[in-house]
């Protein structure tokens, strides 16, 4: 329990408690910096934590697991460690008065590390929305998740989108999050109850800030400039076609861009309309989008994603930035048992998260 860690590292009990999710990106993947749609799900799984203010500037911090209690100066330097999230976090509710000075901290994970689950999100959103219950402030979620990619974008220099900050701060487990990110619109659709969006780690484990994840951003940056537009994902087919002066690497990061948002519409209309077919099929046109056009797929992932389908599945996908992680998979709940078990049974390092 989080009050229980709290109150043994800390010897008294937390000011505020709160659980934040996980989330799993179903489709519209690499759209959420290039103006387009995405549509990410809430995990059962996240994060709990518990936080009391200090008086003064520093952070102690401990999570389940680590004995040890972390003790870091609120204007340290960021040193590349998960702690880091939790000192923007304060760092940045102190320049938009939600919170002065530091605090104790305690956090239970049951997020599988290096998942690409948006574990960074959780911790992020989770300790503002904490601070803002605090402070009693009325910065909407929306607000509360510009806030939180602010920290990835500024403070650990991360260039992410806002697809996990406001999946996080929005949606609820079983829920959809239908989100336009250029205007930051969204509508929740929930995901009927007789499928199940299974998410199996491939086993190969990736770093978004390895710089993989920035090297597609400035790609799609040579897009957008010889487009003279930010939202390439919006873009006419006649429009792409403009794109043939450039080298074909950049016509196939514009191209994947360009069809994912249009996939991401079509698959959120599915799900509204339980078309378990069409939303299927979407999610491996999306893979071999990721796959060919904006190459961010492994070998060992495409052949976890053929056999997911293979084996049941109305479709699957690598979900996230990419390079590893997990696949997720629309699967009927009545074959969920027998799929999963066949599946693991030919992927020895690939393991069942939710
Ligand atoms: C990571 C980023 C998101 C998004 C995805 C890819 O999760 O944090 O902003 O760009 O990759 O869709």
């Amino acid at each position: 329990m989080i009050e229980t860690l709290f109150r043994n590292a800390f010897g008294a009990a937390p000011a505020v408690s709160g659980f934040t999710p996980g989330r799993v990106n179903l489709i519209g993947e690499h759209t959420d910096y290039n103006g387009g749609y995405v549509l990410p799900t809430a995990l059962e799984l996240g994060l709990n934590i518990a936080l009391s203010p200090r008086n003064d500037n520093s952070i102690r911090i401990i999570s389940e697991g680590y004995d040890e209690v972390a003790q870091i100066a609120l204007d340290g330097k960021v040193e590349e460690h998960w702690s880091d999230y939790a000192r923007g976090a304060l760092v940045f509710a102190g320049k938009n008065g939600l919170m002065s000075g530091g605090a104790d901290i305690a956090v239970i994970s049951n997020l599988p590390q290096g998942a690409g689950l948006s574990s960074s999100a959780a911790i992020t959103v989770g300790l503002l929305k904490l601070a803002r219950s605090l402070s009693k402030s009325e910065l909407d979620d929306v607000k509360i998740s510009q806030i939180a990619r602010q920290i990835e974008n500024d403070f650990i220099g991360m260039p992410c989108g806002i697809m996990d900050q406001m999946a996080v701060a929005i949606a609820q487990p079983g829920q959809a999050l239908f989100l336009d990110t250029a205007a930051l619109i969204y509508k929740v659709i929930d995901i009927p109850e007789s499928h199940h969006m299974a998410v199996i780690h491939s086993g190969k484990y990736r770093l978004l800030n390895e710089g993989r994840y920035k090297e597609r951003k400035e790609e799609c940056d040579v897009v957008k400039e010889s487009l003279g537009r930010d939202d390439i994902c919006q873009i006419s087919d006649k429009d792409f076609s403009s794109l043939a002066k450039l080298d074909n690497v950049y016509q196939r990061r514009a191209r994947h861009c360009m069809t994912e948002h249009r996939r991401t519409i079509r698959a959120a209309k599915a799900l509204k309309d339980k078309d378990f077919k069409s939303l299927g099929q979407l999610m491996v046109e999306s893979h071999i989008s990721m796959r060919d056009d904006f190459e961010i797929s492994l070998p060992a992932i495409d052949i976890l994603v053929e056999d997911a389908v293979a084996l049941g599945a109305n479709g699957a996908r690598m979900t996230g930035g990419g390079f590893g992680g997990c696949i997720v998979a629309c699967v009927e709940k009545s074959r969920l048992n027998d799929w999963r078990n066949a599946l693991l049974a030919k992927h020895q390092d690939a393991f069942y998260v939710c």
